[in-house]
């Protein structure tokens, strides 16, 4: 395993893969790796000859008084694990390679961005889809493995490929949990013992959701009312939001159905948490 930190040399590697006629398999992360992001990279190692990792943690995408920081940053440890799956390259670029002086461009997906955690995180997603629009011209993949975890990122960056014609094939994969439920996130490691018990009302709102929905409980509003109250028994956690949306236009639904998904942003002390579920399936 080779891991490169400029541009000019990735490139390089990528022309004498593509010149073998290797397929690139590619999952861009902002490292800190868990189970998560291993459970990509072992589905890239099957869909590639050559599987790239990215690990850049891309200030673009933070807004002020975010964690940008403060996110947790460990490349020996990173590269161990990746080290085990088979990854055979580590593009960990320094801020400067990516964003040099006179940095100007910037790629933004329209309405999609501006709705859940777009409308708490203005310029959040322009930053994701400047960056993974940098990282694919840099490593060229054939394909690109990204979590469902990041329901919303996922959707921008299918529609960012779909109307840029880029030939990438974008695949999504489950979200990884702990055992008792907690979706699998680097910024876990910020809670405390408590804290990461009261994280738990979050896929636990999601069983909630599903239960109401499978018994006939269809009212996205009775949902959201249901889970609010549920939530707001613990004493650190504050909602962002929780909505019921379709899965491809991530407009709100009033009532549940096939494309219906329950998206959570919860606050647990300082630590923002995601998750997100199909409801009827
Ligand atoms: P990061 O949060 O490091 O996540 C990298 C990839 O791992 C994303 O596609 C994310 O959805 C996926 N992932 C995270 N937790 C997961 C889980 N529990 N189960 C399955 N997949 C999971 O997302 C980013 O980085 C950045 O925004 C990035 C796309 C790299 C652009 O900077």
């Amino acid at each position: 395993m080779e891991i490169v930190s400029t541009v000019a040399t990735m490139q390089q590697r990528v022309k004498e893969a593509k010149g073998k006629g290797q397929q690139i398999a590619f999952v861009p992360t902002m490292g800190y790796l868990h189970d998560g992001h291993l459970s990509l990279l072992k589905e890239g190692r099957k869909r590639g000859d050559l599987l790239v990792l990215s690990i850049f943690v891309n200030p673009t995408q933070f807004g002020r008084g975010e964690d940008f920081e403060d996110y947790p940053r460990d490349l020996q440890r990173d590269s161990e694990l990746a080290e085990k799956i088979g990854v055979d390259i580590i593009f960990a670029p320094l801020i400067n390679e990516m964003y040099p002086r006179g940095y100007a461009t910037y790629v933004d997906v329209e309405g999609i961005t501006e709705v859940l955690c777009g409308a708490t995180r203005p310029g959040h997603f322009r930053g994701v889809t400047t960056v993974v629009n940098k990282l694919f011209n840099i490593v060229q993949p054939h394909v690109a493995l990204f979590g469902n975890k990041d329901f919303q990122q996922l959707t921008v960056i299918h529609r960012m490929v779909l109307d840029l014609n880029m030939p990438v094939e974008v695949v999504g994969m489950p979200i990884f949990r702990e055992d008792d439920g907690l979706a699998m996130s680097s910024r876990n490691v910020y809670l405390s013992g408590s804290q990461r018990q009261q994280a738990l009302v979050l896929s636990q709102s999601l069983e909630v959701a599903r239960r109401m929905a499978s018994v006939g409980d269809l009212d996205s509003h009775e949902i959201i009312e249901t889970l609010k109250e549920k939530i707001s028994t613990q004493s650190e956690a504050r909602i962002d939001y929780i909505k019921i949306c379709h899965q491809l236009t991530l407009e709100e639904q009033r009532k549940v159905d096939a494309d219906s998904v329950l998206l959570l942003a919860v606050f647990i002390g300082k630590t923002r948490l995601i998750d997100n579920g199909f409801l009827l399936y």
